[in-house]
């Protein structure tokens, strides 16, 4: 049992949803947020808190903003060393940076070495939970919840299954894929603040038969999400429909195997048919928007707002390493900037909901992170929203909170993270 820790700051936490509301109506701010036994226990006024808990002890962060550390619905922690790699587009750059590093997560060491410095990266930028795809090798996903278990940190993982057009030494079987995917299953999921993700990585590496194994696990193992990939790129469709020429679209793909569902996230899901907007919506299943790496490797621009108005379930992501930063930031600006290139702008509210929120609906855990709520877990952040002189000198010039949060989003990196406090632990000690 930890004693109660009070922080005091401007403390922001979500009421609705900025997508329904009014954008600054679905917010509120308050003085002060009180933590014990890795859960939030009460938010609202320091004299309030410090009565309820006598002796508890207070940090100060006076001019800073405290908000739900950030979610990040679509990851590869394997392609931390590999991220911001030149001039490819998505099929080429997969053979030509992505396989030749995954390669090299047979070696448990190699692994564990990635997971923890994804881990401190991701951590450093304010992202306090990921759903990480790992690689083939069952070492990688062990690799990677042991070492946010060690940091009790909650995460969602799985091992990446691939049976086809990758290359030796990256291939598993429609019954490997299964029994290595069930035994970490079984090992791992719901094992301290960890989750298991069933895992194929996109319809071109998995045979039909793969992907049947994986649809057998999930109806075995329904309260796991699934992860994959879906109509990133206009070539990787064509393809799609090559390999799967009785597929309606890309989406039937998986439909047809079993992993289409409420648990489903389908990551990047830019170039989508009416019918599989249809079906997405229909069984409540969530996309995952990946802005950065969307025009990092030039796959188009994602529709959010008009999604958005059909009622689906959007996450937010990076997309490391095919996403181009670590940053929940940057990778909000992007979001904005595709917006504003589909002539939509999206409000600051909205983008640090997505961020938070956001993710945390898709991945089903919003009785557990991504808002500030008591009983919720103590995963927040601690933003300097003058953490550069450019932005300082803009900061100052806001005429509310989300004018000066907007210039952190738009110019901000791992310098506006002044601190992140994990399970009610915060990084800085
Ligand atoms: N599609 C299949 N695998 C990947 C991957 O690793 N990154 C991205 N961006 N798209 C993919
Ligand atoms: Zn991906």
């Amino acid at each position: 049992m930890q004693g109660t820790v009070i922080l005091k700051g401007q403390v922001l936490s979500f009421i609705g949803s900025p997508f329904a509301d009014a954008p600054t109506d679905a917010a509120r701010l308050d003085e002060a947020i009180a933590l014990r036994d890795g859960q939030i226990d009460a938010i609202g006024d320091l004299d309030d808190l410090q009565r309820q808990a006598p002796g508890a002890s207070v940090v100060a962060y006076p001019d800073k903003l405290i908000t739900a550390g950030f979610v990040d619905a679509h990851v590869h922690f394997p392609q931390t060393a590999m991220i911001a790699s030149w001039g490819k587009r998505l099929i080429d750059w997969l053979n030509t940076y992505t396989f030749p590093e995954e390669m090299r997560f047979g070696d448990a060491a190699y692994a564990a070495e990635i997971a923890a410095r994804y881990l401190d990266l991701s951590a450093a930028h304010g992202t306090t939970t990921m759903c990480s795809f790992a690689t083939i090798h069952p070492e990688s996903v062990s690799a990677f919840f042991a070492e946010a278990q060690r940091r009790n940190q909650r995460v969602i993982a799985g091992k990446t299954c691939m049976d086809r057009n990758a290359p030796d030494g990256l291939r598993d079987t429609a019954q490997t894929a299964y029994d290595q995917s069930r035994a970490l299953l079984e090992k791992w999921h719901g094992v301290d603040r960890i989750s298991y993700a069933i895992t194929p990585r996109f319809s071109p590496t998995s045979t039909p038969e793969q992907l049947e194994a994986m649809g057998a696990l999930w109806a075995e193992h329904p309260d796991c999400l699934m992860q994959t990939h879906l109509s990133e790129q206009v070539d990787e469709i064509a393809w799609v429909h090559d390999l799967f020429p009785n597929a309606r679209d890309y989406l039937d793909t998986y439909e047809a195997h079993g992993l289409l569902g409420e648990r489903g996230l389908y990551g990047h899901a830019i170039h989508l048919e009416e019918r599989e907007r249809a079906r997405l919506r229909e069984v409540g299943a969530a996309v995952v928007h990946c802005p950065t790496s969307n025009t990092f490797i030039g796959s188009g621009l994602f529709d959010l707002m008009g999604l958005m108005r059909e009622g689906q379930t959007i996450g937010l992501a990076t997309d490391t390493g095919g996403g181009s930063s670590f940053s929940m930031l940057r990778t909000m600006a992007a979001a904005y900037e595709i917006g504003q290139l589909r002539g939509v702008a999206l409000h600051a509210a909205q983008l640090l909901w997505l961020a938070t929120a956001g993710s945390a609906r898709a991945l089903h855990m919003t009785d557990r992170i991504g808002n500030l709520r008591p009983g919720m877990e103590a995963d927040l952040i601690v933003l300097d929203l003058a953490s550069t002189p450019a932005i300082a000198q803009r900061t100052a010039r806001a005429e509310d909170i989300w004018e000066a949060l907007f210039a952190t989003i738009m110019m901000g990196d791992d310098r506006a993270i002044h601190d992140v406090w994990i399970g009610g632990q915060s990084r800085r000690g």
